[in-house]
């Protein structure tokens, strides 16, 4: 593969081929120098047009541990603040030389769309409500440090489905790799398109958490709900129905806790809950590193390692 735009155009071999070269970097991540030195003759840019905390650092210290050079565009300092458009903005960066454009974007599609406008190596790094698939790799990563052998695995994925391109990333993933998947959360939140993707929906947290081996919950995302409308159920009332509480770690004694951030601390699980031993949300954040590292070695024409 050239680029990594979603999950979509990755075999379920290709997704287990990543995963297992990830393995490599996060060993390399606990050494006392964890630097090596793969992609020192390639440029990156990041090209985040929407705010990142984890997939940006992420990303930037991958690909410094790895030897790039790398620059950094944000809008809020670029000549977007003067009217350019994203197809020249990405044609006069690709006239710098560069090798690999890391983009997060608001719009679905526009990584898509910068491969057709530069020759550059494009990775999705999140657009709009359709794909973020490294979160969706470095989940995958992270579940079989629990369970190596995801098959026929249970995973309930618990909120804001129709807001969520964490969620599609995911469940396009966990169905390759043989996992099942129930989506839990209100109906407001739950989209139709759901019904073709293979998953059960459940509108009941006990039966989602009683049955599941892992529960991943996802961020309430209310700067994407329709200006001028009301949240509904508001995040008082979610927390009550669908928020993942300590009551629950003692009557469920087994399932573990992903999210990827940020956490609402109160609205889906409470404080407690995402500090507690069960939750493995920094590791997350940990294998995210050795996941991209391993997906910008593999584009860039790394052989196996
Ligand atoms: N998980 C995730 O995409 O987090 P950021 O928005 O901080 O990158």
């Amino acid at each position: 593969q050239k680029h990594l735009l979603g999950l979509t155009d990755y075999s379920a071999d290709d997704i287990r081929y990543v995963l297992e070269q990830a393995k490599y970097f996060r060993e390399i991540l606990d050494r006392p120098v964890p630097k090596v030195p793969t992609l020192r003759d390639k440029t990156i840019v990041n090209l985040f047009y929407e705010n990142s905390t984890r997939t940006r650092l992420s990303f930037e210290l991958a690909q410094k541990r790895m030897g790039a050079d790398v620059v950094n565009f944000s809008t809020s300092s670029s000549s977007t603040k003067k009217g350019e458009s994203l197809k020249d903005t990405i044609r006069n960066i690709s006239s710098m030389k560069i090798d690999m454009v890391v983009v997060r974007h608001e719009s679905p599609g526009v990584p898509h769309f910068l491969t057709k406008c530069v020759d550059a190596a494009i990775l999705n790094a999140g657009d709009g409500a359709h794909e973020h698939p490294t979160q969706a790799l470095l989940d995958m990563f992270t579940m079989q440090t629990i369970h190596p052998d995801l098959t026929g695995k249970k995973i309930a994925i618990i909120g804001d489905i129709a807001h969520s391109r964490v969620v599609r990333s995911n469940i396009i993933g966990l169905k390759k790799l043989g996992a099942d998947v129930v989506l839990c959360g209100p109906k407001t939140l739950m989209p139709v398109f759901v019904k073709d993707m293979g998953v059960e929906v459940s509108y009941d947290l006990e039966e989602a958490l009683a049955w599941c081996d892992i529960a991943m919950a996802l961020r309430i995302q209310l700067e994407r709900q329709e200006s001028g409308t009301e949240f509904f159920p508001s995040t008082r009332e979610y927390h009550e129905r669908f928020g993942i509480k300590l009551s629950h770690l003692e009557k469920y004694p087994e399932f573990k806790i992903m999210h990827p951030g940020p956490v609402n601390r109160g609205v889906e699980m409470e404080s407690e809950v995402a500090d507690s031993d069960r939750a493995v949300i920094l590791d997350q954040v940990t294998n995210g590193v050795a996941v991209r590292m391993a997906i910008l070695y593999l584009l860039s024409g790394g052989n196996r390692v």
